[in-house]
């Protein structure tokens, strides 16, 4: 089963538009330890020579032109038959928004993002007539080509637009699902968003070949300390990576293939080259994505950069 990596930071991108914070600094004054990243999303080849986008990034154009895979063929053919929802966050549904122009689509999520689509009438742009909008419920597989999805719930939160004062972090209800992907006899579990690593979450890692999981912010309270903003990463839905209860350790016993980090914020320092934090993830057994990472998963030797210098299929 083939993994792409189009986007591995989380929304706002690395670096952000409006950011300085340390991190973001290195990328504007162009130091080599750390590299650009747009915002995540990945693809998985479900059928031969066919793909399917989970989550669609705002930057989902720059991501195509950068993948030759997930370019058109021929005459308004794209390769690209399904996009699967994790969550209704800007940075993983603004890029429907790209793919309208009448390409034959099928759009997987849960009631709730699904109505969140409904709700907006912008989405409208996507034809309803091309463009099937179909709802998952949580634990029930499905196929997409020769693949078998599962949806399940794990701990998070409503969109940021969505956000109420009675907001509830943390519940498992379906507004942020992880998703379990079997093909070819392999397992690929992703969760860009999780805000607890409970027994649950672990369960439903176990025995996986690759795990794709939330390296949001390495430090939860680390937006504050960069100065950047109030909000801790538990608030914002995304369990930190170090500290009690972090993500770093919290799958170690669990039989698991490979875990990387994707979804990761400008603010976090497991973007620099050699610094502690990244040295800390990778003595941990963890590796941080960037944009072009192709995985096969289940095959331990075979993750590479794709040649990014020509956008030719
Ligand atoms: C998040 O993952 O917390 C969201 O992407 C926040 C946002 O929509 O900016
Ligand atoms: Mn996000
Ligand atoms: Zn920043």
């Amino acid at each position: 089963m083939r993994v792409i990596v189009l986007g591995s930071a989380a929304g706002g991108g690395f670096p952000q538009w409006n950011c300085r914070c340390p991190v973001c600094a290195l990328a504007w004054d162009g130091d080599p330890r750390v590299k650009a990243r747009t915002q995540s999303s990945i693809a998985v080849e479900t059928g031969a020579g066919r793909w399917t986008l989970f989550n669609a990034s705002p930057d989902l154009r720059a991501q195509i032109l950068a993948t030759p895979a997930v370019q058109p063929r021929g005459l308004r053919d794209t390769p690209i038959s399904s996009v699967v929802l994790t969550n209704g966050d800007v940075d993983h549904v603004d890029g429907l928004i790209t793919l309208r122009e009448r390409s034959p689509l099928t759009v997987y999520a849960t009631s709730q993002i699904t109505a969140v689509l409904d709700a907006n009438p912008i989405f409208g742009v996507l034809a309803k007539d091309v463009v099937t909008r179909t709802v998952v419920e949580l634990g029930r597989p499905f196929s997409i080509d020769d693949a078998t999805i599962e949806f399940f719930a794990v701990p998070g939160k409503v969109p940021l637009y969505l956000e109420t004062e009675d907001l509830k972090i943390g519940d498992s209800s379906g507004d942020t699902v992880g998703v379990d992907v079997r093909k070819d006899g392999r397992r690929l579990v992703y969760i860009p968003g999780c805000a607890v690593v409970n027994a649950d979450v672990r369960a439903r890692v176990d025995g996986a070949d690759l795990l794709l999981f939330d390296g949001t912010v390495f430090e939860d309270d680390e937006m504050r300390r960069a100065g950047v903003g109030a909000k801790t990463g538990r608030r914002m839905g995304h369990v930190p990576i170090a500290g009690e209860g972090g993500s770093l350790h919290a799958f170690d016993g669990v039989k698991l293939g490979r875990k990387l980090y994707i979804h990761v914020n400008n603010t976090n320092p497991i973007l620099v080259d050699g610094s502690p934090e990244r040295r800390a993830v990778e003595a941990g057994g963890w590796r941080v994505t960037e944009d072009g990472l192709e995985i096969v998963a289940g095959d331990p030797a075979a993750a590479s950069l794709m040649d990014r210098g020509s956008t030719a299929a």
